[in-house]
């Protein structure tokens, strides 16, 4: 072999290990002092692309200079999601087990599409499916199938409905069949995956209605009856229904079994995005949750919002999994080999091929922190929220902008004296004033975003905007919220 022969192929073992214990101090360094990082960035768009190479290199490089890089320019220009101050969305987290389970999937490069193509990815992923089913407790009636999203699952689970009461738009599609119009129903708080999914399976977006909510954000089930009815009329086909548990604003949970009685009686879907929610299920005082459930249709839940599990991670369980197969398998001539044992081929439930090993690094969160552990942590965020609700409630600046809900916690400034801005009404604040509030809360946040000290989110709950807090980050903890609490309050006065 001539030597540049022997250069080719990858790097050499020796040189291999010695980056890997660089690579590992750089991580355990990375999660020791994370805390002490900026949360969020304040460049300017454009500011790190411009820093970085813009020609791609011609000659490798070595990896300490790339690592050095990544430690100049890239975590500087990051919000860090697994801050302590990260306080947004959800306040979605990763765990050391979880990073464990990432570095352990890249190594074994794994392509789950079908059995064969690995029997060890595709078992383990039944296995992780069936766990999280026993944990969260739902029926054994539900099989599921791991996709990245909840987008991509509520996608999938509104093509099977769609293919039930429109036969063959598998095979011969949409048009020119003199097809009703199909209609999807959700609440004004569900989440925009709806119309998404409404956009690319060919139901168009409008076609998604959605149904007014009661003063907990709930779905109105009265209002949800009357615009099936009304639509009947119009000859417009009542397709499926959405309920949220865990709406994405305030984490309200619809009214499941109503929903259930409704979707019976006009031989509808029912999809149920439990895709924050559903993971607060493993908690024994909050099995309420899951009244209705075993009537769904498809319920998708995302163990990378609640459930500890980094992005991406989301579970699609339908009841009668048959369904979904019968809708996206495919066989490709080349794939026929490959498929002939009669196990499960993942490819076959879904658009996606070539599939990522997502079932380890889950199995290494689920089994290092047991259900125990993760109850735990998710009990911890729900006595976070009630106290940050607490500091709210007792401070006449401020009042709650919804009821607490699993982590989330809506909240806005009012004014100096509860019910008003300083000079203005203490009852009923006119428009303008009710305007400069939105103005002012907003602002708030912008200001503590900017600040690099603390994360929130900003969010409208009818027609005005509020702050909002969102606890799922295990480093979490109460004297990070506390100083989160202050800061708020410090912004308010300066304001
Ligand atoms: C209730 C709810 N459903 C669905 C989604 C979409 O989740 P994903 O990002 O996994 O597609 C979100 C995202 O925040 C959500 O809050």
């Amino acid at each position: 072999m001539t030597n540049r022969q022997q250069e080719l192929g990858d790097t050499s073992p020796e040189e291999f290990r010695r980056q890997l214990h660089e690579l590992a101090d750089w991580i355990a360094d990375f999660r020791q002092n994370l805390g002490s990082l900026r949360v969020a960035p304040n460049e300017k768009p454009g500011a790190i692309m411009s820093a970085l190479a813009s020609k791609p290199p011609e000659e490798g490089e070595p990896f300490e200079k790339i690592l050095s890089d990544v430690d100049r320019l890239i975590v500087p220009g990051m919000v860090h999601w697994s801050h302590p101050m990260f306080l947004g969305y959800f306040g979605w987290t990763t765990t050391a087990p979880a990073i464990l389970g990432e570095i352990i999937t890249a190594p074994l490069n794994v392509n789950a599409m079908t059995w064969r193509t690995c029997p060890a990815a595709t078992e383990l992923e039944t296995v992780v499916i069936d766990w999280l089913r026993d944990w969260i407790g739902l029926s054994e009636q539900f099989d599921g199938v791991i996709y990245d999203t909840a987008s991509v699952g509520i996608m999938h689970a509104l093509a099977v409905a769609r293919e039930e009461v429109a036969p063959e738009t598998r095979k011969l599609g949409l048009s020119d069949r003199g097809l009703p119009r199909l209609r999807v129903y959700t609440s004004d708080q569900a989440h925009s995956s709806a119309e998404k999914a409404a956009i690319a399976l060919g139901l168009g977006e409008e076609n998604v209605q959605r149904v007014p909510t009661d003063a907990n954000f709930c779905m109105d089930t009265v209002a949800l009856r009357q615009m099936i009815v009304r639509d009947g009329r119009e000859s417009l086909k009542p397709l499926a229904v959405i309920a949220t548990v865990g709406t994405t604003s305030t984490a309200s949970v619809d009214p499941v079994p109503e929903i259930v009685r409704i979707c019976r009686e006009n031989t509808m879907w029912l999809h149920i995005d439990g895709a924050y929610g559903a993971g607060f299920a493993i908690l024994p005082e909050t099995k309420w949750l899951t009244n209705g459930w075993r009537e769904a249709d498809s319920i998708v839940v995302n163990p990378h919002k609640s459930l500890f599990v980094p992005l991406d991670f989301s579970v699609l369980y339908v009841r009668d999994l048959e369904r979904l197969r019968r809708v996206f398998t495919l066989v490709p001539e080349y794939l026929r080999g490959d498929t002939v044992e009669v196990q499960k081929n993942y490819m076959d439930y879904g658009i996606q091929l070539g599939r990522r090993f997502r079932a380890l690094k889950a199995w290494v969160i689920f089994r290092s922190f047991g259900r125990d552990e993760m109850a735990a942590r998710l009990r911890e965020f729900v006595r976070l929220a009630n106290l940050f609700a607490d500091w709210i409630k007792r401070d006449n600046r401020f009042e709650l902008g919804a009821p607490v809900s699993m982590g989330v916690v809506c909240f806005r400034f009012v004014g100096s004296v509860a019910g008003g801005v300083e000079g203005g009404p203490t009852s009923a604040p006119s428009a303008t004033i009710e305007d400069q509030l939105d103005q002012l809360n907003s602002e708030v946040v912008e200001r503590i975003n900017a600040s690099g000290r603390a994360y929130l989110t900003q969010t409208k709950l009818r027609g005005r905007t509020v702050m909002r807090i969102g606890l799922g980050n295990v480093l979490t903890a109460e004297e990070h919220l506390r100083a989160a609490w202050e800061m708020i309050q410090e912004t308010v006065t300066k304001l």
